[in-house]
């Protein structure tokens, strides 16, 4: 069988932010990449043996002594290397070039003219310019020697650099972002016409792999999975059952804090349309009961991951000779845990997964999306079958409804919640604004306030819509969605359920303010 791994790229993180969309970038093109930081043990790149190399930007100086430098195994294994920002201003310093501190700090867009149209940029422009995405203080000032200039713009003249002889090219703005115009180009001509790598990363490619993969790892024994409707684990249910067929039996934990008919869509997506065994634990009434009396936020966090565990445990228990349990771990969580950079990078954790699994489960791993980013997670999803609408689902948070009902929670509170999240969310759907932010949610706020209807006052809670944009879950825009919109979803929250008396429209961005209101 055909290796999807063996043309590979390596991508050296020096603490970008955009490290993990360089790696994307080149899988996007059918490349395998993986992320390895600058500090680590230097055998570990010798022996991934990539076929090029990419140098990432980071936030240091090279100027600054105490600046990250290039380990010598990179040069040492005389593939083609291409230096980004930090990357490039890395290469120049040591390859005998000179670095200077600028105060002119450019950010932003620039047009980067093209001096040379025979290397890494030809044929990108026909103007002969591109507009690229600059973030940098220093720049190279002086070439180092057996390199030619091939690009420039106004404040960096050096702003791409070649040497065609040792295949080594530096790029002073960012390609991997999406608006640097050819950026992408560039990474796909260092890929495949540079390194020569072939198109072997494609989601077709990447099942076949995983499914090799498990059969050979789990042999004929069975698999067990949490799965919660989620993108991750509903992909790993998708690609298990088509591996392993009825090896696999997953627990749906039903607890009572689910959006409006969220647990029959998930059976009837995997045990009626895709044939999976699910067995659904129907535990509402134990989670109400485990929250009763309790209104702080931690508190409840607490007693619904254990809960969960419990219930789960209980399951799991009555099935016999089960040694593999299955879970959606996905690539930027290896990295993270693995620590990137030092910790120089800028950490972008998906931070509050439901708790562990106890350690006497003595069950083996089974991880098949661990190699995987989300979009990559979900563009598998979609090729072997499942809904689009479900794979392309906004985030919701592991205790579910719990922290979006402020203070204690009662089944009446989750119930009201539940319809009016249905109704902002299928009037987004209906309006085409969906997919335009990137979670958008109702919270329940524990307060009477008073409304009148007909000729009756009512005293009944209050109904706050919150909807975002944002990349990374870690900073977030409040979503400007019209006012129009906006008065449609509140009417029709207050008409079609009694017990709402008012709805609000949360304007805070993160930070300060959080996306759930917890
Ligand atoms: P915050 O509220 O911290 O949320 O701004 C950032 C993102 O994380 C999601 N979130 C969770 N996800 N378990 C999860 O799986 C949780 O306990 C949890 N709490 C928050 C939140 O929905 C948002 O997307």
């Amino acid at each position: 069988m055909m290796d999807i791994h063996a043309d590979r790229l390596l991508i050296l993180d020096f603490g970008s932010q955009y490290t993990q969309l360089i790696a994307r970038r080149v899988r996007e093109h059918g490349v395998y990449s993986e992320i390895l930081p600058c500090d680590v043990d230097p055998q570990r790149i010798t022996e991934f043996a990539p076929k090029g190399i990419v140098l990432s930007g980071g936030p240091e100086s090279t100027t600054d002594s105490a600046g990250w430098t290039i380990p010598k195994e990179v040069y040492d294994l005389e593939v083609p290397i291409l230096g980004i920002c930090y990357g490039m201003q890395a290469l120049a310093q040591e390859l005998g070039g000179r670095v200077e501190s600028s105060d002119l700090r450019e950010f932003g867009h620039a047009d980067l003219i093209i001096e040379n149209d025979e290397s890494l940029l030809a044929g990108l422009s026909d103007t002969g310019s591109l507009s690229v995405w600059m973030s940098h203080g220093d720049r190279v000032t002086e070439l180092p020697p057996g390199f030619i200039v091939i690009g420039s713009s106004a404040h960096a003249p050096i702003a791409a650099m070649a040497n065609e002889e040792r295949q080594i090219y530096g790029l002073q703005f960012h390609p991997e972002v999406t608006h640097s115009e050819g950026g992408s180009e560039m990474l796909a001509k260092f890929a495949h016409a540079i390194c020569g790598c072939g198109r072997e990363w494609t989601p077709e490619n990447i099942i076949d792999d995983a499914i090799t993969q498990v059969r050979e790892q789990v042999g004929d024994g069975q698999v067990l999975l949490g799965l919660s409707g989620g993108v991750d684990s509903s992909v790993v249910a998708a690609l298990l059952h088509k591996a392993i067929g009825n090896q696999l039996v997953c627990v749906f934990v039903d607890n009572g804090l689910l959006r409006l008919n969220e647990g029959a869509q998930v059976m009837e997506t995997f045990a009626q349309n895709l044939g999976v065994r699910v067995i659904r634990a129907n535990a509402e009434e134990r989670f109400l009961t485990a929250l009763k009396g309790e209104a702080d936020p931690e508190r409840k966090r607490k007693i619904i991951g254990r809960t969960f565990i419990e219930v789960f445990e209980e399951e799991a228990a009555k099935l016999s000779d089960v040694r593999f349990l299955a879970q959606g771990t996905i690539y930027p969580d290896v990295i993270e845990s693995a620590g990137a950079a030092s910790g120089k990078a800028h950490v972008i954790k998906s931070h509050h997964n439901v708790g562990g699994l106890p350690d006497d489960m003595r069950m083996q791993l089974v991880e098949p999306l661990r190699e995987l980013f989300k979009d990559e997670v979900r563009i598998l999803g979609v090729t072997l079958g499942l809904p689009p609408s479900m794979v392309y689902r906004h985030p919701f948070p592991g205790p579910g409804l719990g922290v979006r009902i402020l203070g204690e929670v009662h089944k009446s509170s989750a119930d009201i919640l539940r319809k009016a999240d249905h109704i902002f969310i299928e009037e987004l759907r209906k309006a085409g604004l969906y997919d335009k932010v990137s979670q958008a949610f109702a919270v329940f706020l524990p307060v009477n306030s008073v409304g009148v209807v007909g000729d009756q006052r009512r005293y009944a809670p209050v109904i706050a819509l919150r909807a975002v944009e944002t990349i990374d879950f870690m900073t977030a825009r409040w979503a400007h969605l019209p006012y129009e919109f906006i008065e449609r979803v509140s009417g029709r929250i207050i008409n079609e359920i009694e017990d709402v008396s008012r709805v609000v429209y949360d304007v805070s961005s993160k930070p300060p303010a959080t996306i759930e209101w917890e």
